[in-house]
């Protein structure tokens, strides 16, 4: 790969854009961290998940290594507590017991990291050195920092006690989207070359032949999943593979997290309250098992990650991929719902606007989607700049999930983005859409 150099008015430019990204997105760390007292802070809401206080200094730990002493190479503010912080070294369900900073001393050390990187952001010279060009570990840290916040938004949805997040409830659908939607056979450009922001899991771009398939044109709802249930989805193996039968029998599982009966229908706890479950609304917080079982007892499968990624960037007018399924803009609140604006993902039909041109719609936002790949390097991958970001969980563990949630930051998303975990896990905002091979016929429309 070729780094270019960025000066004059255009550096200006990146330093102002890198500012206003990291200053956005510690407003909502601040906020996932202020509206809990100290003592919610310290406590381990779930096994699975961090205190929150962790999270903060974790992400403030983070900025000091590789802003403050790697690009910057500034005298570490704290050396003491980097084994603390180190999520390798420290396993989630042990982190409670460590000595970590209490909630004043985290936010003066991520308050001093801060301004250490803002000093370093008025000199930095974007040169061609990897790490700079183009500001990619400001980039690489802003994005941190954002899946933390996701992380974060989790947690307190596995919180327990009243409600202390507020958000306005998504838009209305104002458009009915097809049942599936085509997807000719043929090549297209899988990953990226060329978005500076892309981490090394997204790259290199290769092409990627495709036979013709069907997809859902938007994610599987509540109504359409509590059919599956209705009709004895989770007590019948046909449905299932051994691995999820096994799991789904061992975890007792009979819904999605968070549901309950509710007279002759359900209700979910969304942030500490209890409503109605919405019959129009993507499922969200299913486990990759439960996406495999619900798509075989439809007759259909999941996507793959190609198929999810053609559907969302590949663009029939040009052939040229795009980075998300609108276009190349950034995303706006017209185009998806994302960035903890609203606290659930919006019924189907929402986002006409973020709709791809063959009419696949809610591939960005709502909820992250399950696909049918296990996570691993794309052809050439090169790990950059630390093999513990991506390539020590390539392998069969885990499972791809793409297009990000209600509680994704648009830094953190993108038609290229990947995201990946273990098939058991639901504790994260994961639904999914299904998807099929094209019949003979419809393959040569
Ligand atoms: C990409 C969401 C799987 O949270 O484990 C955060 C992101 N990596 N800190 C995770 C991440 C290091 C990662 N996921
Ligand atoms: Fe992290």
């Amino acid at each position: 790969m070729t780094h270019t150099v960025t000066e004059g008015a255009d550096a200006e430019a990146l330093r102002s854009r890198i500012a206003a990204e990291l200053e956005r997105t510690r407003a909502r760390t601040a906020l996932l961290t202020e509206v809990v007292d100290d003592a919610d802070l310290m406590r381990q809401h779930s096994p699975l998940m961090s205190p929150l206080v962790w999270d903060l200094a974790h992400v403030g730990n983070q900025e000091e290594l590789w802003l403050v002493r790697d690009v910057g190479g500034r005298e570490p503010v704290r050396c003491d507590i980097d084994d603390l912080y180190d999520a390798f070294k420290q396993p989630r369900r042990d982190r409670p017991s460590l000595p970590l900073l209490p909630p004043t001393e985290a936010r003066a050390y991520v308050a001093t990291v801060r301004d250490k990187v803002f000093d370093l952001l008025d000199r930095v010279a974007f040169d061609s050195r990897p790490l700079v060009a183009d500001g990619f570990a400001f980039g690489m840290i802003v994005q941190h920092e954002q899946q933390h916040d996701e992380t974060m938004l989790a947690t307190h949805q596995l919180r327990s006690g009243p409600a202390v997040l507020q958000a306005p409830p998504p838009p209305e659908p104002t458009v009915r989207p097809a049942g599936e939607v085509l997807v000719p056979a043929g090549p297209f450009v899988m990953g990226t070359d060329a978005d500076p922001w892309a981490l090394d899991n997204e790259r290199p771009a290769h092409r990627v032949e495709l036979p013709a398939y069907l997809i859902d044109a938007a994610p599987v709802t509540n109504g359409a999943y509590a059919e599956f249930i209705a009709d004895g989805g989770y007590d019948d193996p046909r449905w299932w593979s051994e691995q999820g039968w096994q799991h789904r029998q061992e975890a007792g599982l009979s819904a999605p997290l968070h549901w309950r009966r509710d007279g002759d229908g359900w209700a979910y706890r969304r942030f500490g309250r209890w409503s109605p479950v919405r019959a129009d609304e993507p499922v969200v917080h299913v486990c990759y098992h439960e996406a495999q079982a619900y798509a075989t007892w439809a007759g259909k499968r999941l996507p793959t990650e190609a198929e999810w990624e053609k559907a969302a960037r590949w663009d029939p007018a040009t052939g040229r991929s795009r980075r998300y399924p609108w276009g190349d803009d950034d995303p706006t609140s017209a185009h998806a719902n994302l960035g903890q604006r609203h606290l659930w993902p919006a019924p189907v039909g929402a986002y006409p606007a973020g709709a791809s041109p063959l009419g696949v719609h809610q591939l960005i936002g709502d909820v992250w989607e399950w696909t049918s790949t296990t996570f691993r390097g794309y052809p050439g991958f090169v790990a950059f700049p630390y093999r513990e970001y991506s390539e020590v969980f390539f392998g069969d563990d885990h499972q791809v999930l793409r297009g990000g949630s209600f509680g994704t930051d648009r830094a953190a998303c993108r038609g290229t983005f990947r995201n990946w975990d273990y098939p058991i896990r639901r504790q994260i905002f994961s639904g999914f859409r299904c998807a099929r091979d094209a019949d003979a016929e419809q393959a040569r429309r």
